[in-house]
């Protein structure tokens, strides 16, 4: 698979030394069209929020409703350790299936996989919404859940997914990964997981929200000082990278030049986060990190941040970003309109030819994802063609609340201009 999409001329991840932690991105090289090896530069913007003094201060008094308030909540590391953990509360194991769908994100079905159960795939359509009459088809005995996404932040049909599992008792396990924010969102499923540095300035986090009597008897681990300590410097490396927080540069250079190391070394985070291939990747999940709750730090900086002021920036920054790129030959918004309910996660577009100006996008070192890039094995036409054309087309770019009018606009120029110049 990786040397037929060499061949198509896609770009094909070949070396992201994953750190064993969520799988940080390191250092990432790429194989080009020729088999050569190019590194791939880190996005000169933040792929996700990251600390700022702005945004630690910055206030709204407008109410917006979250996935938090729909039941009881656990923050762990990552969203897909709550999907994990839902499913440990569903008894999934050995021989069950969970329906997915077709265009996904692998950290969607690790845990499934985790747990001995079967993924099985259902289509989606042109908007990425779940095909109710393809997952009613593929309903077996052996089916204990459903697991729908509202992708970018746009809304699944809920109310027909909660019937869908009412109908043919199976749980909804509704994936707000994109969509910690929202009317509606988090209301459906008898299972809702978050994906908090999405929308937080944190280090790490996820949450599940639910009324199942189960998850009171979910112990976490709590993380001690040292933990506090190492996200703490996360977030102020990651923040001084992008030219955030530059009064702690001073203080920080001090204090390693007396450990004897000189400037700190910024590791390159997962703002860069492509999708391992197939046949690269292991299994992104460990089960001893499953219990594992988030830092006291990031507890308090996901609480301090406005949720009015967030969902007012990103659905500024996402009208920009779509206002900026515009349309062209070849490339158009994915969701034009944005309706006054969504919070977006992300700015997605469909690009023609994006197999083969990937490798450009990327040497412009834009904060920028495919999800949905990489399907599990099996996925094919035969399974779901829009996903596999997903696959091919779609980019999204970063449209989060910590983005400069500056950064966006370096952000929609490069990318306008590289799409339509090799257009
Ligand atoms: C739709 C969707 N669901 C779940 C996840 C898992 O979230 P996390 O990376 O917090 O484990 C992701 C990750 O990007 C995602 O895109």
């Amino acid at each position: 698979m990786v040397n037929a999409a060499i061949e198509r001329g896609q770009s094909v991840p070949v070396k992201a030394r994953r750190n064993r932690r969520l799988g940080t991105i390191a250092s990432a090289t790429t194989k080009d069209a020729a088999g050569g090896e190019r590194l791939i530069p880190e996005p000169q913007e933040p792929l996700f929020p990251i600390l700022s003094l702005k945004g630690l201060l910055a206030r709204s008094a407008t109410k917006v409703p979250s996935i938090a308030e729909h039941g009881d909540f656990i923050e762990l590391i990552a969203g897909r350790y709550a999907i994990g953990i839902a499913l440990d509360l569903l008894g999934v194991g050995i021989s069950d299936e969970v329906l997915v769908p077709a265009c996904h994100c692998t950290a969607m079905i690790d845990p499934i996989v985790a747990k001995g159960a079967t993924p099985v795939f259902y289509k989606i359509d042109r908007l990425l919404n779940v095909d109710i009459a393809d997952a009613s088809s593929k309903v077996t005995p052996k089916t204990k859940a459903i697991m729908a996404s509202h992708m970018f932040g746009f809304p699944q049909d809920g109310p027909a997914l909660r019937s869908f599992a009412d109908q043919h008792g199976v749980a909804l396990i509704e994936d707000c990964a994109h969509a910690f924010f929202g009317d509606g969102m988090g209301t459906y499923g008898d299972f809702v997981i978050g994906s908090g540095r999405k929308f937080f300035p944190i280090a790490q986090g996820g949450c599940l929200v639910t009324r199942h009597p189960g998850l009171r008897d979910v112990k976490l681990q709590s993380r001690g000082l040292v933990a506090n300590l190492r996200d703490a410097l996360t977030l102020i490396e990651r923040s001084l990278k992008f030219g955030r927080l530059w009064l702690l540069d001073p203080p920080l250079m001090l204090l390693e030049r007396l450990r004897g190391k000189g400037k700190p070394t910024t590791e390159p985070d997962d703002s860069l986060n492509p999708e391992p291939a197939p046949e690269e990747r292991e299994i992104d999940y460990f089960p001893d990190e499953e219990h594992i709750g988030i830092s006291g730090l990031s507890k308090i900086l996901w609480r301090m941040t406005s949720p009015g002021w967030v969902a007012r920036k990103r659905r500024e920054n996402y009208r920009k970003l779509l206002d900026l790129v515009g349309e062209g030959p070849g490339l158009r918004p994915l969701f034009p309109d944005l309706p006054d309910t969504v919070v977006p996660f992300m700015a997605a577009f469909w690009v023609d030819r994006l197999e083969e100006i990937f490798p450009s996008l990327e040497d412009a070192a834009l904060p920028m994802q495919r999800y949905g890039q990489f399907l599990w094995e099996g996925v094919d036409e035969t399974v779901c063609p829009v996903s596999v054309d997903m696959s091919k087309h779609l980019i999204q770019l970063a449209c989060h609340q910590d983005l400069t009018d500056t950064e966006l606009r370096r952000i929609a120029g490069a990318f306008r201009e590289i799409v339509l110049r090799e257009n």
